[in-house]
């Protein structure tokens, strides 16, 4: 059976670090700059519904020097933005290419891309998840500490596709979560349910209004935007709601004082975040930023190698 990547909660943890492993080796391999080639002659098709930086760049230079290549297809470009179904899309794709990239809008379409397809698919962010982004992360705090199921992380600020799949990470790995979100902007339930139900690491979420309290003591401090792609019009009021979210000096000293700082970018500098944070001594984030590639070169093996 073919192999999705479409949430962290698919792989358990032996896999997850696995993944770490691999993408440890493909880290070390690409510092030499040693050639590895292992998947030459496929191809990785990328659709984009929504613009990127980091995803399309790290996922094409992961392609190219695995050996293989891409195609990065912005949905205005080809059919799909002209209303060709998510379902023909992904059998005309199967028979070109060894697997399909997807940033998107609403989950189901992943889900839909990947139930019509028959080559693997991955999703590069939806508005419910955003896998890459968490496992990387993950897999930046284990190349430091290694030791996961002892951190506290708090994540401060939307409880958006980030903090989503940092949680079902989170769960997965042990990791004691400390999420403060202002009431309107809580993580989904469903996300929580699915971690209730399977009664995996429940009892280290932790979701509360208050960030001091979240960031008290934390090795690790963590935020995204306050509106993500797609909220745009939402943009002023939450402005105004997320204001006591504001990852800044004040709140970081809270913090142990060698907490990391990561955020996935790209960040709105004074908004969620200050300067003197995001550029001070404790920020990650583009360490973070790299390694996404890393870690996606492991999943890309994993799945079309
Ligand atoms: N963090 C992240 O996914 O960045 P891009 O939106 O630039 O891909
Ligand atoms: N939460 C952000 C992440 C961007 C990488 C968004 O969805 O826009």
């Amino acid at each position: 059976m073919k192999k999705d990547f479409i949430c962290i909660w698919d792989l358990d943890k032996s896999k997850i670090l696995n993944l770490f492993q691999s993408a440890n080796y493909l880290k070390k391999l690409t510092k030499e700059g040693k050639v590895y080639h292992p998947l030459e002659g496929k191809t990785l098709a990328m659709i984009f519904e929504k613009s990127s930086t980091r995803t399309r760049v790290s996922f094409e230079v992961g392609m190219y020097q695995l050996g293989g290549r891409s195609l990065f297809l912005s949905s205005q470009d080809i059919q799909l933005g002209r209303g060709e179904s998510i379902e023909d899309t992904a059998r005309v794709l199967s028979r070109y290419v060894d697997g399909i990239m997807i940033r998107t809008t609403e989950h189901q379409r992943v889900e839909r891309l990947a139930k019509a397809s028959t080559v693997p698919v991955i999703n590069g962010l939806t508005d419910l998840l955003h896998p890459c982004q968490a496992l990387s992360d993950y897999y930046t705090l284990w190349e430091k500490e290694k030791e996961l199921d002892k951190i506290k992380l708090a994540y401060i600020g939307d409880g958006n596709n980030v903090c989503h799949s940092l949680i079902l990470g989170a769960a997965k790995l042990n990791i004691s979560i400390w999420v403060a979100t202002p009431k309107e902007y809580q993580p989904q339930k469903k996300i929580i349910k699915i971690i209730k139900k399977a009664k995996e690491g429940e009892e280290k979420i932790h979701l509360l209004r208050d960030p001091k309290q979240a960031v008290e003591q934390a090795d690790v401090v963590y935020t995204d935007v306050w509106t993500s792609m797609g909220w745009e019009k939402e943009t002023e009021i939450r402005k105004k709601i997320f204001q006591p979210y504001q990852l800044n000096l004040a709140l970081l000293s809270k913090a142990k004082p060698d907490a990391l700082v990561m955020h996935c970018l790209p960040a709105h500098r004074g908004e969620e975040i200050t300067n003197e944070v995001i550029d001070g001594k404790n920020s990650i984030v583009f360490e973070q930023a790299e390694n996404r590639l890393h870690l996606q070169k492991a999943i890309l093996l994993d799945l079309l190698g």
